[in-house]
């Protein structure tokens, strides 16, 4: 089971970790079995459903987030070094993590992706939180899931929150804006 979910998120393996990693991939494998969506839905979901017209799919917006965290992690090194504050493991995981809810904020009716009944109750930081706790995650990685979205506005993030919650929104505000 985590080898589909390597193939579809291969930044998982970008962790160091092996155990951080495992469990990174253990919470999407056990998403995906609470999820009413299949692995297909998984690869060919929407980024957001906020947006009518989104031609970027929700994987390709994960993928490139942690992307561009990894991407900001290695000049934030290259300048600063041993003064670099980003964590590289943590914020892979948390941007891996960070939608993991979204699995169970979706479901799909009569052929389209709709918001689920859990999911108007329990919006993707919240369920993702559960997720990660579930697999024992820590809590620097369920931090950055919690603290990534807008119901955390205003909170105070760890370096690696700071880092997945700006590259979010850049490529939300470039998709959806
Ligand atoms: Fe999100």
């Amino acid at each position: 089971m985590h080898d589909e979910i390597l193939a579809i998120f291969p930044e998982i393996n970008e962790i160091k970790d092996p155990d951080l990693r495992t469990r990174t991939a253990a919470t999407w494998a056990a998403a995906m079995e609470r999820s009413d969506l299949t692995y297909d839905d998984l690869r060919t979901m929407p980024f957001t459903l906020l947006v009518s017209e989104v031609n970027i799919t929700f994987v390709e917006h994960v993928r490139t987030v942690c992307k561009m965290c990894i991407a900001c992690w290695d000049v934030l090194q290259s300048s600063y070094g041993a003064r670099n504050r980003v964590d590289r493991d943590i914020m892979i995981a948390g941007a891996m993590l960070a939608d993991v809810g979204k699995v169970l904020e979706f479901t799909k009716q009569d052929g389209k992706f709709v918001k689920s009944e859990r999911g108007k109750l329990l919006r993707h930081p919240f369920s993702g939180v559960g997720l990660a706790w579930e697999q024992g995650l820590p809590e620097s990685v369920m931090h950055v899931i919690a603290m990534h979205s807008k119901e955390a506005a205003g909170g105070k993030r760890t370096p690696e929150g700071i880092v997945l919650h700006h590259a979010d929104f850049i490529d939300f505000e470039l998709v959806g804006g």
